[in-house]
């Protein structure tokens, strides 16, 4: 039996999986490191921290599966995927030069609009495909270079998170096309970086490291991290994936006509694509995909799963106690107490914005909001108007496919949130399309996983491995009562934005006045 390692560097922790070439998970280990918010807006880690939390990780999963399979076990090949879009800074001998800023900081509104200013907003879409949006990587280089002038001059490598590991895995620079894509230093329809945005932002393309096809053998491990971590030496690296397209794989999307919809921390509607199709205002974001010749369109709701936490975190503080009573996962209690309520919440309604938005409103200053509330009105309503304004702000990005002339007979549901039949019954309902779940739930790690199959030649192509290894379950329909109800739900959510959008900004300049 053959077996590959998929580790998925996510926002909240490491996610490391052994994986048989049968498509079995044989073990599992997770790592955690903090999030660092040392100012509003700003979203910064440790990579060092990472790198701890993924040696720590990967030791505890081969153990345990030397007592599962019964003799030791050696990975075939190892693929990566992580949160897109972070910068780790690193100096000529390869140190950490600052925190890596994140995919979910906001800092660089000025910079995108500069960035806009000296390419052209046209230009931009024609050569990245994308426009720029705050949580992307070139415009946090270019925030370097204005803020922390002496970090900058510091500054010979550029890595995206998860290639940050490859880095202390093999001592090579390496990344792979759909991680890339999010850079915005990237010519996703040529599959590879764009000399043309390097040149017009004064990067120098030294900073940035090879990039390759998915599949592709980047590296190996080295000596040094083969002791730390238990790994054999020369143990063959894929390029791996950014972390939704390598959940898309871990989810069978890799044709196009079946999209996904993801509920992590944020939340992603993706669609595979065969060509390098892209929205002409570039609403959506248009990104290789990590199956070779292959590309796709994403929408990003930022605080998806983030706002059910802040409501767990803030007004559901005796959830907790009473789910450690239970011994069962607080959102098992939020999801009870929000079934109490009637679909439409009774009008109450939840703006997720709570980390401004990407899709399908680029705003850095757009804030959540209840609306609707009265005295008739309860937590249980709460709880169930903060599930279904995460999944009308999905609904928004599929609106968007559909004008962009990407569409989906039917949705693969995965993330944390997946989990709630409750939730995926709501999305069925709110998107009026069938959603369905796949057997394995374990995401980009899993997809990271294939990709190392792929390349390590355990399956022809990853199509082939998704189609032998994947299957969905669990089929839900849109029950028709819902539907109509949500329908209007949805006229009247999707007015919100535009006639708040101006007391959005009026509130960011009010809070800009409070010192830091
Ligand atoms: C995608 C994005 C997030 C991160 C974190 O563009 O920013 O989904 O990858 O998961």
């Amino acid at each position: 039996m053959q077996y590959t390692l998929g580790i998925d560097l996510g926002t909240t922790g490491v996610k490391v999986l052994l994986v048989s070439e049968k498509g079995e998970v044989v073990v599992s280990g997770n790592g955690e490191y903090p999030l660092l918010m040392p100012r509003p807006n700003w979203a910064e880690q440790d990579a060092e921290a990472w790198w701890h939390a993924t040696v720590a990780a990967v030791k505890s999963c081969l153990a345990q599966a030397c007592a599962a399979v019964g003799e030791e076990v050696k990975a075939a090949a190892i693929g990566l995927s992580g949160q897109m879009h972070g910068s780790v800074f690193l100096d000529a001998g390869g140190e950490i030069l600052r925190p890596a800023i994140l995919w979910n900081d906001q800092r660089t509104v000025e910079q995108c609009r500069q960035i806009t200013a000296i390419v052209g907003a046209q230009k931009l879409v024609e050569l990245t495909s994308n426009r720029a949006l705050a949580g992307f990587t070139a415009p946090k280089i270019v925030w370097l270079k204005q803020n922390e002038p002496e970090a900058y001059a510091k500054v010979r490598k550029i890595l995206l998170p998860k290639d940050y590991i490859r880095y202390r895995l093999a001592g090579v620079f390496a990344t792979e096309v759909s991680d890339a894509s999010g850079t915005l230093l990237f010519n996703v329809r040529e599959r590879k970086w764009s000399a043309e945005m390097l040149d017009a932002l004064e990067i120098p393309g030294g900073w940035l490291p090879e990039c390759f096809e998915s599949t592709v053998i980047s590296s190996h491990v080295s000596a040094d991290a083969a002791k730390l971590t238990g790994l054999a030496r020369g143990t063959p690296i894929v390029g791996g994936g950014s972390d939704q397209a390598a959940g898309a794989v871990g989810n069978g999307i890799v044709n196009a006509g079946v999209a996904s919809c993801v509920l992590g921390t944020s939340g992603v509607i993706f669609w595979p694509c065969d060509t390098p199709a892209c929205d002409s205002q570039a609403r959506l974001h248009s990104f290789c995909h990590a199956v070779p010749g292959k590309w796709h369109m994403m929408g990003v709701t930022l605080a998806a799963g983030g706002s059910l936490r802040w409501f767990r975190d803030n007004l559901g503080q005796d959830i907790k106690a009473q789910a450690a009573d239970e011994g069962v996962d607080p959102y098992v209690i939020i999801t009870r107490l929000a079934e109490k309520a009637p679909a439409g919440s009774e009008g109450l309604l939840f703006l997720p914005y709570l980390a401004g938005e990407r899709t399908p409103y680029a705003d850095a200053d757009a804030r959540g909001a209840f609306l609707g509330l009265s005295l008739r009105h309860t937590r249980a309503h709460m709880a169930r108007a903060v599930m279904e304004g995460i999944t009308l702000s999905l609904k928004d990005c599929l609106r968007l496919g559909k004008e962009s002339g990407v569409n989906a007979s039917r949705i693969h549901f995965s993330g944390g949130g997946a989990r709630s039949g409750f939730w995926q019954q709501m999305a069925a309902d709110i998107f009026n399309v069938e959603v369905a779940r796949v057997g394995s739930d374990e995401g980009p790690a899993y997809g990271a996983a294939i990709l190392a199959a792929a390349g390590a030649g355990m399956f022809a192509s990853v199509e082939t491995a998704c189609s032998s290894l994947i299957h969905t379950k669990d089929i839900k329909k849109p029950a028709a009562a819902a539907v109509e109800r949500y329908l209007r739900l949805y006229e009247i959510y999707h007015a919100l934005y535009p006639s708040l959008k101006e007391f959005f900004n009026e509130d960011a300049s009010f809070v800009a006045s409070y010192p830091v």
